[in-house]
Parts: structure tokens; C-alpha cells; sequence
């Protein structure tokens, strides 16, 4: 059997190692506990859940679904970005629900990217905007997220002639894996080089309505001309503990969202009406869950951020996002220090490098833990031992 080469392509699986290593302990009974995954642990909120059944005793709810999605849904979107954004959205033209943001993020270069075209994509970055690239016959060009640089790319550092020939931009903030943050300045800027540069932009924003400290998250489309320059990618995932209900949305400028539009109805047969029904309950109904589940996943935030740093590993407390970056220390990869936690202290972290050549030197730990995984976990980091660097431990 002969494979297409767009598959052979695609990078490895970086984890198998990993995950090969986990099912070994399991196998010996060891315990192992995860901080690996960005998956929220909290259910979905039983208002929510109410209305997905309610939905899904109605036959009408038992057909094909328009791939647009039902009108009210649209309707609702809009109207939650402009009360959570004061951005106003035209439901038919510039605004398309989703399978999951993910889904969009992979069938957005199909629209973009021809073979051999170019997309400039973060590194460390969620792997679709890669992925999807290549899939679609082109080639990702890195833009490096770095500490100097706050983890936010160096536009004025792209190449003239790269820029130029590039077809998309991909931006991702509050980030994944960095929980860095960026403001409207950023975003302005970006807007400023898109248009000099006639590129398109994709914000992947799932994770805005996660933030701690009081922190709001800007949208790209509150930048001056957004709206012209680009599309954000959201996700009803995150905001609302949603994962498995698969539903998101693509919003902007009309353009690239009829041609997002173009290639689903083509593929797909749109996200089953009980689940529109379910999202837009939550865009419209309380919000007062997001609080809620803000202050659990910043209450874990600075256990987490405390418990590493007393062991000697640095990482910042991320304002946003469901992650923690941590610096691993001195001689040791990310490989090997993801090892090491698993081999001596049974936890699981994402090496840095999973993301990208310039995660190297970094581990991501998420938030979505529950709360008495979190208790043994943070247990079991503190009997981590520096084994490397013992004589310069301080403990
Ligand atoms: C940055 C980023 N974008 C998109 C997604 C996918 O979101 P969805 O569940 O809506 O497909 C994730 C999921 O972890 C993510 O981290």
C-alpha cells in the first residue's frame, strides 16, 4: 500500500516515547499522574447540558445540519462578541461555527496555501497551523516565540522577500504552550504589517475567556482595520469545559470566511443541532461559570508555579491560558527532563520541543488536573531531586 507523501510529510509524533514509557509504569502498577494534557477536567455546566437534552429529544434536532450552522447560532456569536468585544459581526457574512476550533484551523490553508506556498507559523506553537500547511502541499516558515521577546513574534525580523511571498500569518494569544499574553498594540501592529504585506491573518483565540487576576484578554478584531486584515479562530471548549461537544467558531473579515465556508460544505455536514443548541445556551445564558472556573484553575496556577519554583525550576505565573512554561534546568533537554520527572517522581509534563524547535529548554504543565490529582502530583514534584546539578542544589 502506497501512501500519499503529504502524510509521509508530517512530522513524528514526538510523545510516543512518552507514552510508551507511562503505559510501562501503569503495567507495573506504578502510579503516574498527568499534568500533560489541556483538556479541562470540570464538566460542562448543567445549564448547558440541559438544553443539549432537551435538544436532542426533538426529532427536528435528528437531521442533516446546514454546514453554516443555524442562523441563531450565528446570531449568538455575533452578539457575544460584541457584548464580550464591542465588536460587531455581520451573522451571514462574517461569522461561521465549527467543529472545534481545530477543525477550522486545519481547513483554512486549504483556502490559502497552494503547493509550495508559504504560512508563517509561531514556534513554539499549537501543531494544526503546521500541520495544516503541510497537508495542504506548503511549507511553514517559524517565527520564534522567545522570553526577550516576551513570546510574541519579531515582525520587523521576517525577511522582506519571506513576507512577501507568504499566504497566511498565524498568531495565537492567550498562547498555547507560553501562556503568554498580547494587547492591542501588538495586535495594531500586526494589522499595520498584514496589510503592507497583503497577508492574511488567523488569530487562534480559544483560550480569552481564561484569565486570572482580573486579567481580559483583547480580541485581534478590536485592532484598527482587523476586520480587513484577518480572522480569529474561537472555541466554546475552553471557555465553557466543552471539549466533547466539538463546536467553535471562525469570525472576520467576509472573504476568508466564505472561502472557509466554501471548503467545509464541501467536506462536512456541519456540527449536530443539539450541540448548536448546547453553545447557544452557553454564549447566551450565565456567565458566572467562567469565574468560577477561573478561580479553580488560578488557585492551581499558583500552586503549581509555587511548588516548581521552591524545587528550582523556574516558570512564570501565566496571566491567561491553561498552562504553565516551565524553564527546565540547566543540562538537561526537555526529553530528558520530562524523563527524569516520570522515571523518578511518576509525573507527566509536555516536552517544549512537542511545540517547535524553540520549545527546547521549556516543559508545559497544564492546569487541567483535578483537584486531588493535583494534590498527589504536587506531592510527588516535591520529592524531585536535581541529580544533574547536585552540587550546585541549594537543597
Ligand atoms: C491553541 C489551540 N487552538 C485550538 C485548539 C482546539 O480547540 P477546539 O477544541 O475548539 O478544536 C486548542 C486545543 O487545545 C488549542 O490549544
Amino acid at each position: 500500500m502506497k501512501l500519499a507523501k503529504r502524510i509521509e510529510n508530517l512530522p513524528p509524533y514526538l510523545f510516543v516515547e512518552v507514552v510508551k514509557k507511562i503505559n510501562a509504569k501503569k503495567a507495573r502498577g506504578e502510579e503516574v499522574i498527568s499534568f500533560a494534557i489541556g483538556d479541562p477536567d470540570i464538566a460542562t455546566p448543567p445549564h448547558i447540558i440541559e438544553k443539549l437534552c432537551q435538544a436532542a429529544n426533538d426529532p427536528a434536532n435528528h437531521r442533516y445540519p446546514e454546514s453554516d450552522g443555524l442562523p441563531e447560532l450565528r446570531q449568538a456569536i455575533a452578539k457575544w462578541y460584541q457584548q464580550r468585544f464591542d465588536v460587531s459581526l455581520d451573522p451571514d457574512k462574517e461569522v461561521l461555527p465549527l467543529i472545534g476550533a481545530k477543525e477550522g484551523i486545519a481547513h483554512i490553508a486549504l483556502c490559502f496555501i497552494d503547493p509550495g506556498d508559504i504560512a508563517l507559523v509561531p514556534d513554539p506553537g499549537y501543531p494544526v497551523y503546521s500541520i495544516g500547511t503541510i497537508l495542504a502541499g506548503g511549507t511553514p516558515y517559524y517565527l520564534p516565540l522567545t522570553k526577550k521577546n516576551d513570546f510574541l513574534p519579531d515582525l520587523a525580523s521576517i525577511p522582506e522577500d519571506i513576507a512577501e511571498k507568504a499566504r497566511l500569518i498565524w498568531i495565537n494569544y492567550p498562547n498555547n504552550p507560553t501562556g503568554a499574553v498580547a494587547d492591542l498594540d501588538f495586535f495594531n501592529k500586526l494589522v499595520k504589517f498584514a496589510r503592507q504585506h497583503n497577508l492574511p491573518v488567523c488569530h487562534d483565540a480559544p483560550y480569552t475567556e481564561v484569565a486570572f487576576d482580573d486579567y481580559r484578554p483583547v480580541s485581534f478584531l478590536q485592532a484598527e482595520g482587523a476586520m480587513e486584515a484577518g480572522i480569529e479562530f474561537h472555541s466554546l471548549s475552553k471557555s465553557y469545559n466543552m471539549t466533547g461537544w466539538r463546536i467553535g467558531m471562525a469570525v472576520g473579515n467576509a472573504t476568508m470566511i466564505k472561502a472557509l465556508k466554501t471548503v467545509k460544505s464541501n467536506i462536512d455536514s456541519g456540527i449536530p443541532q443539539a450541540v448548536q443548541y448546547a453553545a447557544i445556551e452557553a454564549l447566551s445564558g450565565p456567565q458566572d461559570c467562567i469565574r468560577q472556573h477561573n478561580d479553580i484553575y488560578q488557585r492551581r496556577r499558583d500552586l503549581v508555579v509555587d511548588m516548581l519554583n521552591s524545587i528550582g525550576i523556574e516558570a512564570e505565573s501565566p496571566k491567561a491560558s491553561l498552562y504553565v512554561w516551565a524553564k527546565v534546568p540547566e543540562g538537561y533537554t526537555s526529553v530528558d527532563f520530562a524523563n527524569d520527572l516520570l522515571e523518578q517522581v511518576g509525573i507527566v509534563v509536555t516536552p517544549g520541543n512537542g511545540y517547535g524547535k524553540n520549545g527546547e529548554g521549556y516543559v508545559r504543565l497544564s492546569l487541567t488536573i483535578t483537584d486531588a490529582g493535583l494534590v498527589k502530583g504536587l506531592s510527588k514534584l516535591a520529592g524531585w531531586r536535581d541529580t544533574k546539578n547536585k552540587f550546585k542544589a541549594k537543597r
